[in-house]
């Protein structure tokens, strides 16, 4: 199903008061979190719906997608100080059941194997939210990577770091590498909601919509998953 709104701030309504259901039905959901500037806007909704409307958020279980390599939970652009900046010191969270890739696990390639146990623990997720890269990424799943590969280290593609230079201080250096979930942890989610907003994701909507399902855009899979969404504001939508 797609879903097109007039802009980011009608998405993030929309979304926002996805969650709040979600979250109101099953108190002690797991939610699956996604990072970037899209988010931004949700986040800041929802953070202002939670507290109007009292929601208790102290049951909820939250993994987020992925971590660059190398950052630590205290660096400033690491996804865990995104998440406690943008959502988790807002809102009363039992931080126990907030999870985080580990940037600085010494052995990334079982500290992702024991991520993906430790979601396979909690019987995955129920509502996962997703933003896309300009090349059709989820998560960090970057074009190529195959649909049956789980929680793993990845190589970030040259227009991921170029994207995503915009998050860091001048001169510094985007990450190499990062860890995510993987196409089939995202894929076992119960319902997935993808995000898209502005006109620089037109062209990779577009993509998207023509296409056959086909590694190269890896969010082409969500064609496969019966519960998702695809929620775009009208710019995302323009090429369609
Ligand atoms: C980043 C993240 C993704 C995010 C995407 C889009 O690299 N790893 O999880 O969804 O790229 O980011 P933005 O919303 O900033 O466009």
């Amino acid at each position: 199903m797609i879903q097109i709104f007039s802009d980011p701030s009608a998405v993030a309504e929309y979304v926002s008061e996805a969650l709040i259901a979600k979250i109101r039905s099953k108190p002690e959901a797991v939610l699956g979190l996604a990072t970037g500037g899209t988010m931004e806007p949700i986040y800041a909704r929802f953070i202002d719906q939670a507290r109007q409307s009292g929601l208790d958020v102290s049951r909820l279980t939250s993994f987020n997608l992925d971590e660059y390599v190398g950052l630590s939970a205290d660096h400033p652009k690491s996804y865990s100080v995104y998440m406690r900046e943008h959502l988790f010191r807002h809102l009363a969270f039992d931080a126990s059941r907030l999870h985080l890739l580990n940037g600085l696990a010494r052995d990334s390639v079982a500290h992702c194997q024991a991520y993906a146990a430790k979601l396979q623990g909690y019987g995955g997720i129920d509502l996962q939210l997703l933003g896309v890269g300009g090349n059709g990424h989820i998560g960090f799943n970057e074009p190529g990577t195959a649909f049956d590969r789980p929680c793993h280290v990845v190589k970030l593609a040259e227009q991921t770091r170029i994207d995503n230079r915009r998050f860091f201080a001048a001169g510094a250096v985007v990450p190499e590498s990062a860890m995510t979930l993987g196409l089939v942890e995202i894929m076992a989610a119960r319902e997935i909601l993808l995000v898209a907003t502005g006109e620089s994701k037109a062209e990779i909507v577009a993509e998207w919509y023509r296409r056959d399902v086909t590694e190269e855009i890896p969010f082409t899979i969500l064609k496969r998953h019966p519960q998702t969404t695809m929620i775009l504001d009208e710019a995302a939508a323009s090429l369609l």
